[in-house]
């Protein structure tokens, strides 16, 4: 008897309507479109409304999800958020979303913290599970409303990120299709929490006031973007070499959206040409959780995802953690 394979069946994606673009930025804080675009590749991002909040982006790229996968809510059984700006500390995003999508009560609803390789570390869970035996039909959502924990008076780091989510559903692989999730791996480096955090807010630092770390982001950029470039090249190594898979094999990757010099470098490292990268990070900046659920779809509307073709996703993010995956559409 053949083990069942299980593929991304649909995807979604939800961005707000507010875009702040590198010159509104420099309203803000003392920067300028040229530093920021030349270091980071970035030109706008979107913020979400005040009464907006991460589960409405993660239901709203959800609900499209659904309806790509030709699915109803009913027949969900796991439903993943990830995120590190979630709704609130308690519950999980997931069982806010759960109620506003209608999703059933035998629904397993959980958040993965695991920054911005969320979105991996919550598709190889899905994943693990629906392997199990146990569920059949997941939506893996990463969602973000990072304008919330952005100092607006550091422009080492608010000039970087953004707002918006991205989903995928993860079922069986339809009949005659050769789709399917090839490979996952992860990563984490726990020793190195302060290179990129958020100090107070936790049970740590629960009341914030004078003299206590702030509920901000946090970040040694010129550290992580070392860490990222040795460690995105690690991480895209080993789940080639898993899968058997040469680089050239691979139709398009979609990394982490966070800076074009580290993609850059990764294309370098895997000696492809810049074509095989989906890069949509100029409009969106950094969204954590969502940067790679936000690019898969978009990549799959526009064509650069294709029936049949490979795709390589990586990221990289607070933990520190890093991962990586292979999927076939
Ligand atoms: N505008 C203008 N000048 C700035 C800005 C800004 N927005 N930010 C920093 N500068 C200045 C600095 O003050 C510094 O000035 P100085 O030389 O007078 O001290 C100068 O620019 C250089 O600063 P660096 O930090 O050394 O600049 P660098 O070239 O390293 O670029 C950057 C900074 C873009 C943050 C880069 O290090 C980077 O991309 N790092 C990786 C960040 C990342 O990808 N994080 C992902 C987080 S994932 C997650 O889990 C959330």
């Amino acid at each position: 008897m053949s083990v069942p394979t299980f593929a991304l069946i649909g995807t979604g994606a939800y961005v707000p309507e507010r875009v702040l673009t590198n010159e509104d930025m420099a309203k803000i804080v003392d920067t300028s479109d040229e530093w920021i675009f030349s270091r980071t590749g970035i030109k706008e991002r979107r913020i979400a409304a005040p009464q907006e909040q991460t589960s409405d982006m993660a239901t709203a790229a959800a609900t499209i999800a659904l309806r790509d996968a030709g699915l109803t809510p009913a027949q969900i059984d796991l439903c993943i958020v990830a995120t590190l700006t979630p709704d609130l500390l308690m519950p999980s995003t997931a069982c806010i979303v759960q109620a506003k999508l209608g999703l059933p009560h035998h629904t397993a609803c959980f958040d993965v913290s695991a920054a911005c390789s969320g979105f991996i570390y919550a598709l190889e869970t899905a994943w693990a599970m629906l392997q199990s035996g146990r569920y059949r039909h997941a939506l893996v959502i990463g969602a973000e409303k990072l304008s919330t924990v952005m100092d607006w008076t550091d422009r080492t780091t608010c000039v970087l990120f953004g707002d918006a989510a991205g989903a995928v559903v993860i079922g069986p692989t339809p009949a005659g299709s050769t789709a399917s999730i090839v490979g996952t791996k992860l990563y984490s480096e726990g020793e190195n929490t302060e290179l990129l955090w958020i100090p107070g807010g936790g049970s740590a630092h629960p009341h914030l006031g004078p003299g206590v770390p702030p509920r901000f982001m946090q970040m040694k950029g010129r550290e992580v973007y070392k860490f990222a470039v040795r460690e995105m090249e690690d991480a895209v190594r080993d789940i080639l070499e898993q899968c058997n898979v040469d680089a050239d094999e691979v139709d398009c990757v979609v990394p982490h959206q966070a800076n074009l010099r580290i993609i850059d470098s990764i294309a370098k490292f895997l000696q492809l040409p810049p074509e095989r990268f989906f890069v949509n990070l100029e409009r969106y900046g950094n969204t954590s959780a969502a940067s790679i659920p936000l690019a898969i779809d978009e990549a799959r509307r526009g064509g650069r995802i294709q029936n049949g073709s490979l795709s390589l996703l990586v990221a990289f993010g607070a933990g520190l953690t890093y991962g990586s995956a292979l999927v076939r559409w």
